[in-house]
């Protein structure tokens, strides 16, 4: 009851809803202060920066700043700065890159990255290969065409039983199965699985070593192991292009696939193939 006094002296605004009057209060001075502050300020910052959309473009502002500059020249600042090592990857002796940790850690993380977007979809994102499809696991220590760098190198530049690079890797396994027959495959695919372990039909290990060495070993090797020249396969180790068991390999004498891969000359950059290179060999089987 005794603070209504001291309000009445505040004026109203002559509104009246059921006898409730409503005071007219100013507004606050700090809230009057900020509003015009802002004002200044919208108008200071619309002389100077981008602001109003006119037909093609925002009125460009007395400063000039455009993030899109900002943008191409942080692009081409970065490319400046990768210059320098990009130039010193290409031109560095291929076998000294791994004497030179700078160079290694750069490679390796462009490696990564190239290898993330050209690689991938057929090697798999952690290069392991698709099992069992022709698409080789990176990370082990097996190469069909050699894991020295250089080897790596060549093969990512040329490709692998392509038409478009005439220095791709080539060679070309026959279809056994216009030459051999179904018996003497049997036998062979039986003298393979001995190789690496345990055959279906053991009796047919010995006739079968004998199909191999007349129509294997020029490629495979007279004890199996292989030949990199041609990028045949190891057939004595347990990693398998095709897929293990009789019928993938029976399936793989008989029909003869070959692998293809496209070389990347075209559309790599020197830098970005040794950067892979230098990626694929760090990852755990290079030699
Ligand atoms: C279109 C699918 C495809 C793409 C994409 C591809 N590869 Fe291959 N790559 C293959 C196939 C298939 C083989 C196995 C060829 C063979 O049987 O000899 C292979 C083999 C290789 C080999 C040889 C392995 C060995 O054991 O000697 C390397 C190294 C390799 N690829 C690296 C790369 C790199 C690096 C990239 C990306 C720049 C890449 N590949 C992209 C399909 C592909
Ligand atoms: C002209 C050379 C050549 C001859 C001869 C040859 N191969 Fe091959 N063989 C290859 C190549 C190259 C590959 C790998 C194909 C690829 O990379 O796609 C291969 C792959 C294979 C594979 C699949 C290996 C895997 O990892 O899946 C088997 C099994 C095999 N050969 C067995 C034989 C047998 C058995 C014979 C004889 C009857 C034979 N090869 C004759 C070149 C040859």
């Amino acid at each position: 009851m005794s603070k209504k006094p001291v309000k009445k002296e505040v004026p109203t605004t002559g509104h009246s809803w059921d006898g409730i009057e409503e005071y007219d209060n100013p507004m606050p001075r700090w809230w009057l202060w900020t509003f015009y502050a802002c004002i200044v300020f919208a108008i200071g910052y619309s002389i100077a920066y981008p602001a109003w959309p006119m037909i093609n473009r925002a009125t460009p502002g007395l400063l000039g700043y455009s993030t899109r500059q900002d943008g191409e020249a942080a692009l081409i600042a970065a490319a400046q700065a990768n210059d320098v090592i990009n130039t010193k990857l290409a031109e560095t002796e291929l076998a000294d890159i791994s004497k030179d940790p700078e160079l290694v850690t750069y490679a390796t993380n462009a490696g990564a990255a190239v290898f993330r977007t050209w690689c991938a979809q057929c090697h798999g994102s952690g290069a392991a290969g698709v099992q069992a499809n022709g698409y080789p696991n990176l990370l082990d220590d097996d190469w069909l065409w050699g894991g020295a760098i250089d080897d790596i190198h060549t093969t990512i530049s040329h490709g692998i039983r392509n038409t478009m690079d005439d220095d791709a890797r080539y060679s070309e396994m026959p279809a056994f199965g216009d030459i051999l027959e179904q018996e003497q495959i049997a036998q062979v695919t039986n003298f393979v699985m001995s190789l690496s372990g345990d055959a279906d039909s053991p009796d047919m290990i010995a006739d079968g070593a004998i199909v191999f060495e007349e129509n294997c070993a020029a490629c495979h090797a007279e004890d199996g192991t292989g030949d990199r020249a041609q990028g045949a396969p190891n057939l004595t180790d347990a990693v398998w292009l095709y897929g293990d068991g009789y019928d993938h390999i029976f399936a793989q004498i008989s029909k003869a696939r070959n692998g293809v891969m496209p070389n990347w000359n075209t559309r790599l950059s020197e830098p970005e193939i040794r950067a892979v290179s230098i990626y694929v060999h760090s990852l755990g089987g290079g030699e």
